[in-house]
C-alpha cells in the first residue's frame, strides 16, 4: 500500500540540518523522525529544534544503519561533511542489502561528491539499490528563481526569443566550520563549495520550464581562482587559530574566489553562456546571492541583500554578534537587511516538498543525483582550466578522475 505520510531520518545534525528542520515547517505530508550525528550533543540540539517546532517526533539514532532499519523511517537526508559522503552512502546501501530498513528515497545535500570521481560512486550506490535520488540544490527551488524564471520564460522568451546570458553569485565571508577550508576535506575551496550553487542555478534559467537538462550541452569552459583574502597574514592567522592550529592557508590555501565562463548550445545549435563568481572574501552585510537572466529584450535580477526588511542600530546599540537578520552576518549596527524567511527564501521549503511529494508519488525528483554528477563534472573542469589557465573544450580528457591541486595540498598562488 501507497504511504500517505514520510518518516524522515536527517545524517548529521549541524548548521545545514538545522535550515532542512526549519524549513520542515512548510513541507507537509512527512515528519523528521530521526537525527544520526557521531556528535552526540548536535544530534540532541538537532532532535531538540524539530520537537519544538512540531516537525516530528524525533529521536536521536546510535547510527546511520540503525536509523534506516527503524520501520518508521521512510527516507534519508544526508547532510553530513563532504568528506563523509561515500561511508554513509555506503552504509546506507550495504544496510539496504542487508535487509535492514525499507527506504523510498534518499536526498544528498551539495556537492554530490568531491569530485566527478565520487559524484559519480553516489549515483551508482543510489541505483544500486533502487532507491529514488533528490540532489539538495536549494537554489533552483528559490522562490524569486522559480517564479522569475516562468515569467521571463512566458512572457520575454516566448515573444522574443530564449534567454542567452546567465550570471549567478554567491559571496559571504567565509565558512563557519575548520573542514569547510581545509581542500582536503571539503573538496576545493569557495569553487568547489559554493559555485555548485551558481553554475545549477543558472543552467537552471537557462533551460525552459519544464525540459530536462539534456536541452544544453555545455560545449567550452573558461575559470579563474585566486586567494585574495586568507593568505593575508592575519587572516591566514585567524585561520590557524579558529582551527586549533590546523588550517595553514601560508602552506596550503584554497581559492576564497573563483569566476567561471561557461558556453552550452542549446537543442537548436544556439550558444548561451553561463557566468558564475563566487567568494569567500566578501564582507557585506552577510550572505548576498545575486542571479540575472538575459534575453534580447528582457532581463531578471535577483538581489538576496534587496530584502524588503531592514532595520537600523545606531552606533550606541552594542549588541552581541549574532546570525539573527542574514546568514554569515557581519554586523549588527547602522542600516541592516533582513532575510525574514531564510528558509522559505533560499529554497529550503520548496525542495524539501518537492522531495517529499517525489518520493510519495514513487517518482524520481526532478532535482537528482544525475544533477549532482553534472555539477562536479563542470566544477572540475573549472578547476582544471583554472589550474591550466586556458579555456578547455568540455569535457576535458581525465575528467573521470581528475582531484584539483587544491585537494590534494599541492596549490599555493604565492608561490607561483
Ligand atoms: N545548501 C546549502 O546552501 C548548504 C549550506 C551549508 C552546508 N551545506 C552542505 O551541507 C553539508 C553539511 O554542512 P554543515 O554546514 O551542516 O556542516 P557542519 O560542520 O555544521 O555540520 C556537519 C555535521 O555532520 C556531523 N558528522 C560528521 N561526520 C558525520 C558522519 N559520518 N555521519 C553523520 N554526521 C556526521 C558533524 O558532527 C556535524 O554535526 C555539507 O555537505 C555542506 O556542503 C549546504
Amino acid at each position: 500500500m501507497k504511504k500517505q505520510r514520510l518518516g524522515i531520518g536527517i545524517i548529521g545534525g549541524g548548521f545545514n540540518a538545522r535550515f532542512h528542520i526549519r524549513a520542515w515547517i512548510g513541507v507537509r505530508d512527512a515528519d523528521i523522525l530521526g537525527v544520526f550525528d557521531p556528535d552526540k550533543k548536535r544530534a540532541e540540539e538537532a532532535v531538540g529544534i524539530a520537537r519544538k517546532l512540531n516537525v516530528g517526533e524525533a529521536k536521536a539514532f546510535r547510527s546511520i544503519t540503525d536509523m534506516a532499519a527503524d520501520p518508521k523511517i521512510d527516507a534519508l537526508w544526508i547532510s553530513a561533511p563532504n568528506f563523509t559522503r561515500i561511508e554513509v552512502m555506503e552504509e546506507i546501501v550495504h544496510a539496504l542489502e542487508k535487509g535492514k530498513g525499507d527506504l523510498t528515497g534518499v536526498c544528498c545535500e551539495k556537492p554530490l561528491g568531491r569530485n566527478v570521481k565520487e559524484a559519480r560512486r553516489m549515483l551508482e550506490l543510489a541505483r544500486r539499490t533502487n532507491l529514488l535520488d533528490g540532489y539538495l540544490e536549494n537554489q533552483v527551488f528559490a522562490p524569486s528563481v522559480v517564479r522569475g524564471r516562468a515569467i521571463v520564460w512566458a512572457r520575454g522568451a516566448a515573444l522574443t526569443g530564449r534567454p542567452y546570458l546567465a550570471r549567478a553569485a554567491e559571496e559571504h565571508s567565509g565558512p563557519h566550520m575548520p573542514w569547510f577550508w581545509e581542500g582536503s576535506l571539503q573538496g576545493g575551496g569557495v569553487l568547489n563549495d559554493m559555485m555548485c550553487h551558481s553554475v545549477e542555478v543558472a543552467r537552471f534559467m537557462l533551460t525552459p520550464p519544464g525540459a530536462g537538462r539534456s536541452v544544453l550541452t555545455p560545449t567550452k569552459i573558461t575559470a579563474h581562482a585566486s586567494c585574495l583574502k586568507w593568505q593575508i597574514a592575519g587572516y591566514a592567522k585567524a585561520l590557524w587559530d579558529s582551527s586549533g592550529g590546523k588550517t595553514d592557508y601560508l602552506k596550503r590555501p584554497a581559492e576564497d574566489f573563483a569566476r567561471s565562463l561557461i558556453e552550452y548550445k542549446d537543442d537548436k545549435g544556439q550558444v548561451v553562456v553561463v557566468e558564475t563568481t563566487t567568494s569567500w572574501c566578501y564582507v557585506g552585510a552577510g550572505l548576498r546571492l545575486s542571479m540575472e537572466l538575459l534575453g534580447p529584450e528582457y532581463s531578471l535580477q535577483i538581489n538576496s541583500l534587496d530584502a524588503g526588511l531592514k532595520v537600523f542600530f545606531s552606533r550606541r546599540v552594542k549588541g552581541k554578534a549574532g546570525e539573527d537578520l542574514v546568514e554569515k552576518q557581519n554586523a549588527e549596527v547602522g542600516l541592516m537587511p533582513v532575510v525574514s524567511d531564510e528558509e522559505n527564501e533560499y529554497g529550503y521549503t520548496a525542495e524539501n516538498r518537492h522531495m517529499v511529494q517525489s518520493f510519495l508519488k514513487g517518482v524520481r525528483p526532478s532535482e537528482n543525483f544525475e544533477d549532482g554528477v553534472g555539477v562536479a563534472e563542470l566544477l572540475m573542469a573549472a578547476y582544471m582550466s583554472a589550474e591550466k589557465e586556458k579555456t578547455l573544450a568540455f569535457p576535458p580528457s581525465g575528467l573521470a578522475h581528475f582531484v584539483p591541486a587544491v585537494a590534494k595540498g599541492t596549490w599555493n598562488p604565492k608561490k607561483a
